[in-house]
């Protein structure tokens, strides 16, 4: 079993994979266990690695929080929103956004508190602040990216700053009515 601190040997760090950013538990994959830190909860390296979907549990994420992880070597935000942040969201015109979507079209219906995206800035690819408690999440209730001063809403739709896209929303879907299987 991989361990926080195992950085060597054949079988890669499993906390590269997977990065609670809160205080939280998360569980992600096939007999996944509860635990505080992360490191024996990402799906197995070798699974990851081959790009296979992955299944993510979602019932340890705590309303109002995130956690991230890597799949096929791209971040990945997972939040659990609160009901103020999909308000603010669906009270949106999206005729005034730079990219127009919806919240509906962004979200898997019936499970609209969650928003999945991935994690990088569409200016330039930094990764933007909001996902971990007490990091800023920008004036829209989102995220907020230092490098440019771009800031998503709480939907993960550019509203100010340089970038021109909404984060983009990865393929998944519910399996469960707290799982996911990204991919
Ligand atoms: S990379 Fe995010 S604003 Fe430039």
């Amino acid at each position: 079993m991989a361990h926080a601190t195992d950085t060597t040997g054949t079988e890669p760090t499993r906390r590269d994979f997977l990065m609670l950013t809160t205080g939280a538990f998360g569980a992600v994959g096939v007999g996944a266990l509860v635990v505080p830190l992360v490191s024996q909860l990402a799906p197995d390296a070798q699974v990851v690695a081959a790009g296979a979907p992955i299944d993510l549990d979602l019932a340890p994420i705590a309303e109002g929080q995130a956690i991230k992880l890597f799949w096929r070597g791209k971040l990945i935000f997972v939040r659990n929103r609160t009901k103020k942040e999909i308000d603010e969201a669906l009270a949106v015109d999206i005729a005034t956004l730079r990219d127009p979507q919806t919240d509906q079209q962004r979200t898997k219906a019936g499970h609209e508190k969650y928003l999945v995206v991935y994690g990088s800035c569409t200016h330039l690819g930094c990764v933007p602040l909001g996902s971990s408690p007490g990091e800023p999440k920008g004036e829209f209730d989102g995220w907020f990216c230092p490098c440019h001063g771009s800031h998503y809403d709480s939907s993960g739709r550019i509203r100010k700053g340089p970038a021109p896209l909404n984060l983009p929303v990865p393929p998944y879907a519910f399996t469960a009515d707290t799982k996911i299987k990204i991919g």
